[in-house]
């Protein structure tokens, strides 16, 4: 199964991904995780990703798509479950991806932009098992410890309050573009993101019967 997940900035993509992965076994591709991992290691490119990811905005195409390629490619040959997260943000990266990677279902995840700022400033995350907290929702059992390893929890820095405005504005600008694209295509499945995570992961299970 190929999924996609499609949603606002803290919209829960990230999260839902963790589940996929550790109960059914999906490889996960997430475009904000790579690039982090390019900006944190000060590999090719790093200067630029930071350069557009620290204002809020998209990250051009042809990178962004020549990533992904290159991701996708080596995945392929692996799985048979994978979940796209975080990409595509743009009609251009869609048509992309269409000619690289057949899609089976979209997971729209519909939440109030409220309760997105609320979700993406209390959002924390270890650095070593990458594992998300919230300290409003999903708090660690020891404040700023991650449950799994100990190590310290972070916050990331592209969720500052200002930062966190603009990536909404570009979500609502450009990304918001996908969810009639992939109703005309008929694989787009809204989901009400705002359920609890027992709730959400039942109905990704029916989903994915
Ligand atoms: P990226 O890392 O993809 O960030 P994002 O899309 O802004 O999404 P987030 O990771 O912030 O949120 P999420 O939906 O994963 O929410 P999460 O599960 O963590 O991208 C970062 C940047 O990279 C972009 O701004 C852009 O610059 C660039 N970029 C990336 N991809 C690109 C592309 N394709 N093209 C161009 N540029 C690109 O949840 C958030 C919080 O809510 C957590 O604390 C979690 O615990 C909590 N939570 C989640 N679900 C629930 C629930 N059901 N109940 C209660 N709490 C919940």
């Amino acid at each position: 199964m190929k999924l996609l997940l499609l949603g606002a900035p803290g919209s829960g993509k990230g999260t839902l991904s963790e589940y996929l992965i550790s109960k059914h076994n999906f490889a996960h591709v997430s475009t904000g995780n790579i690039f982090r991992k390019v900006i944190d290691e000060n590999l090719e490119y790093a200067d630029e990703l930071k350069s557009y990811i620290l204002k809020g905005l998209l990250v051009p195409n042809d990178l962004t798509n020549k990533i992904v390629k290159q991701e996708l490619g080596e995945l392929t040959k692996k799985y048979t479950n994978i979940v796209m997260d975080g990409y595509p943000r743009t009609i251009e990266q869609a048509e992309f991806l269409k000619n690289i990677f057949t899609i089976d279902k979209v997971i729209y995840l519909n939440v109030d932009s409220d309760l997105l700022v609320k979700r993406l400033t209390g959002r924390r995350m270890c650095n070593k098992c990458k594992k998300i907290y919230n300290i409003y929702f999903s708090p660690p059992k020891k404040d700023g410890v991650c449950d799994n390893d100990g190590e310290l929890l972070f916050q990331r820095k592209d969720d500052d309050l200002s930062i966190i405005q603009e990536r909404i504005q570009t979500y609502n600008q450009t990304t918001f573009l996908l969810i009639d694209y992939y109703k005309d295509k008929g694989n787009l499945i809204e989901v009400d993101g705002a359920l609890s995570t027992e709730e959400l992961h039942e109905k990704i299970n029916s989903i994915l019967r």
